[in-house]
């Protein structure tokens, strides 16, 4: 059985002051039966890591270069995310293959950056509304699996986030038809088929369970929704309760 997981993207949010989240998020659930993520700025890094020592919570960040080190501004190693208690990082997000150029062969580069130091990459797919309106969702996305993953990938070292782009922080969810056709494709297309296949995209306490209670999702991916503790809890129960 594929790991559940519910996993937190903070994105570029979190001050020190929201850490109270975490806190809160830990007392309301100290002993989820699936796992919980949650990836915060880097900056967040090691204070959460504090916070989440002896509890249940995971960390991972959002993106990373690579090298392991060297003359590259602004930029983070897999290695500097695992020293700072991160166990997972976010690659090849929709808005950093947008905002950055990231093509899947990069996406892939930076996965055995991970995998070397031993993090999960949790590899994000998804097409734009335009894929979607011109019939080529599931040529993008499994092509996008296939140039993304890395040799090596199995279940133990990386998940998949299927992601459809117009989803994103839209508040507009595709059919729960629309999605078990996407995750139905990719199960089958995965070279390891225990891999944790998470759903993201508007995800919210109101619509968490039917999404959960598809057959080929194993949890979420969740951005505006895991910044605060009530909404990522109710998450948490509702994946706990699929
Ligand atoms: P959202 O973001 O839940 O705010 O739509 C999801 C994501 O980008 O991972």
């Amino acid at each position: 059985m594929p790991c559940k997981l519910a996993a937190g993207n903070w994105k570029m949010n979190g001050l020190r002051a929201d850490l109270d989240e975490l806190r809160a998020l830990i007392v309301a659930h100290p002993n989820p039966d699936c796992g919980v993520l949650i990836c915060p700025p880097a900056t967040l890094l090691s204070p959460m890591a504090d916070i989440a020592a002896g509890s249940r919570v995971l960390l991972g960040g959002q993106d990373c270069h690579t090298g392991d080190s060297g003359a590259h501004t602004g930029d983070i190693s897999a290695p500097m995310l695992a020293d700072a208690g991160a166990r997972h990082v976010i690659l090849g997000h929709s808005e950093r293959r947008a905002d950055h150029g990231e093509s899947s062969g990069l996406v892939a580069a930076k996965a055995r950056a991970a995998h070397r130091v031993g993090l999960t990459a949790i590899i994000c797919l998804g097409e734009t509304e335009v894929e979607r309106d011109a019939g080529t969702t599931l040529d993008v996305v499994l092509g996008q699996l296939r140039q993304s993953l890395p040799e090596g990938a199995s279940a133990v070292n990386t998940i998949i986030a299927y992601e459809p782009v117009w989803a994103i922080g839209t508040g507009r969810t595709p059919t729960l038809e629309q999605i078990a056709e996407v995750h139905d494709a990719l199960r089958a297309a995965l070279p390891d088929a225990e891999m944790s296949l998470l759903y993201g995209g508007s995800v919210k306490p109101g619509n968490a369970a039917e999404i959960f209670a598809l057959a080929n999702v194993d949890g979420a991916l969740v951005g505006g929704a895991s910044l605060k503790a009530a909404d990522f809890g109710a998450i948490i129960a509702a994946l706990d309760a699929a």
